[in-house]
């Protein structure tokens, strides 16, 4: 896999030679296209999600079939009988096949068990999870929906299935209970947790009985995979291989791995030079007033797991500690809004609000303002022209599963230039160990690795880097694709 980069192209080709007649699904809550109405018009957005950036490309390689939730308010009038869509509708390369939630599933399903339970219980953040009967049952039944779909789609087909995440974690073993013959993977796109942590959810067993469904398990990093033998060892009668990274239960052996998720490094790269983008850079410069000023950049989902709280608390003891750099830096918080409706994200992004306003009245004067907060949905010029005026990013989660900011941060900047803050609790961080590791509890330790970015030298900035240029380009998202999808098919064709 180490060999030759992989691109586009060498995807879909390996795709092509090796799928033979299998129909290649993929299945996520999230999906890819929205189709929403603007006034009388139909326009299509592309929601803001690492992983469906990420899945993108390959279902454009291997002209599938994708399985997900319609969630845009003019995606019925757009599908036809079948509820299928083929997408984008400008350029067609693959179909999307939706399936249809009620607002009662929509709570239960994708608000309650997935994102107030699942979650925070897999996210070390010191959120506890909500474990709540009416929402795993309505988990249940959305997962029983879903796999309804998946079979109707596969037909009487071979087929080879995707799963995605962390809402699906039921689905597997129930398509697997219909058709055993289809070979099914499910990668999840969050962190494992210890078994310690694991073991407080009231329906682990049905959760990793689920799981087991699969023959092909994919976490981001080596540890998750770890934690995720280790539970099924503690939980399960199963027979755990740590060597071989295998666990056999009823009869059936599931592979676990790492594939580290990535970005399509080459397009960030070509975008960062867009024209566009160097008139969006001149215009933040005016509008902000950032010129002669060190500019720093995160950039986030508005999720309490990113570590934006702690990040304005460094912030703040930076300049508390540091006063020679009142007046010299600012920091852009770019800040996509996202799970609104829970409370945990309301009373996060409340004390973000309030923090950052303190700081900015404890700091600002009337011709500077330390913070400036974007937080609202952004354009993809103006999150580009972000990366590339900043001198330095911060990632600071508190835990995360991969975090693909930190690797778009890279893939823009095509000056070879700007230093990446990283959270050793984020699972780029296994990737990407040039970049300022940070613990972003520890909030002066963090506030000195600000100054460190600031003032690190030019050559040292470069040298660090073109390694971490070097890393994401070659572990892009076409070699994640290839990586999943030839053991998918090396599964299949035994
Ligand atoms: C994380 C999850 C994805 C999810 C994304 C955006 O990356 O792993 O499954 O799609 O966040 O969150 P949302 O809830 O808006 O889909």
């Amino acid at each position: 896999m180490e060999d030759l980069k992989w691109d586009e192209d060498r995807l879909y080709q390996l795709v092509q030679e090796k799928l033979g007649d299998y129909l290649f699904l993929v299945v996520s809550n999230r999906e890819p296209y929205i189709h929403s109405m603007s006034g009388k018009e139909i326009i299509c957005n592309r929601p803001v999600s690492g992983l469906t950036e990420a899945l993108d490309p390959v279902m454009r390689a291997s002209k599938g079939t994708w399985v997900a939730y319609g969630s845009g308010d003019a995606d019925r009038t757009v599908v036809d009988s079948s509820n299928r869509v083929v997408v984008p509708l400008e350029k067609p390369e693959y179909t999307l096949r939706r399936v249809w939630l009620t607002d009662d599933e929509v709570a239960g399903f994708y608000l309650g068990f997935s994102n107030e339970g699942l979650w925070p219980l897999c996210h070390v953040a010191f959120v506890s999870p909500t474990y709540r009967e009416t929402d795993w049952d309505t988990y249940k039944r959305v997962n029983r929906i879903f796999a309804e779909a998946v079979l109707q789609e596969v037909a009487g087909r071979k087929a080879m299935v995707l799963v995605q995440d962390y809402h699906f974690a039921l689905l597997s073993r129930l398509i697997k209970e219909q058709r055993p013959d289809l070979t099914v993977g499910q990668f999840w796109h969050i962190p494992w947790p210890s078994h310690e942590i694991f073991r407080t959810c009231p329906w682990q067993e049905e959760i990793l009985d689920g799981l087991l469904g699969n023959d092909l398990l994919g976490f981001h990093t080596q540890s998750y995979c770890h934690n995720l033998l280790a539970t099924v060892e503690h939980t399960l009668k199963a027979n755990v291989d740590h060597n071989r990274s295998t666990l056999t239960y009823r009869g059936k052996t599931t592979l676990v791995q790492p594939f580290p998720i990535s970005v399509d490094f080459d397009r960030l790269s070509q975008e960062a030079g867009n024209e566009a983008v160097e008139r969006e850079m001149e215009s933040l410069r005016h509008e902000f007033d950032l010129a002669g000023k060190y500019v720093g950049v995160g950039m986030d989902r508005m999720d309490y797991t990113k570590g934006i709280l702690e990040r304005l608390q460094a912030l703040d003891k930076f300049f508390e500690n540091f006063p020679d750099y009142r007046g010299k830096v600012v920091f852009i918080q770019a800040g996509m809004p996202s799970r609104t409706q829970i409370d945990s994200y309301q009373k996060s992004n409340e004390r973000i609000d309030n923090l950052a306003s303190s700081i900015n009245s404890k700091y600002g004067n009337e011709s500077w303002k330390p913070l400036v907060m974007m937080t609202r949905q952004l354009t993809l010029v103006t999150l580009v022209a972000l990366r590339r005026l900043a001198n330095f990013c911060v990632v600071s989660s508190v835990h995360d599963g991969m975090n693909l900011v930190a690797k778009e941060y890279v893939s823009s900047r095509i000056d070879v230039d700007g230093v990446l803050i990283l959270s050793q609790f984020a699972g780029a961080v296994d990737e990407m160990p040039d970049a300022l590791l940070i613990n972003p509890y520890a909030i002066t330790e963090f506030a000195n690795q600000i100054k460190k970015a600031v003032e690190m030298p030019e050559m040292e900035r470069r040298r660090r880097m073109k390694t971490m240029r070097e890393t994401v380009s070659n572990h892009n998202i076409y070699w994640w694709g290839a990586s999943i999808v030839s053991n998918l098919i090396s599964i299949a064709r035994v």
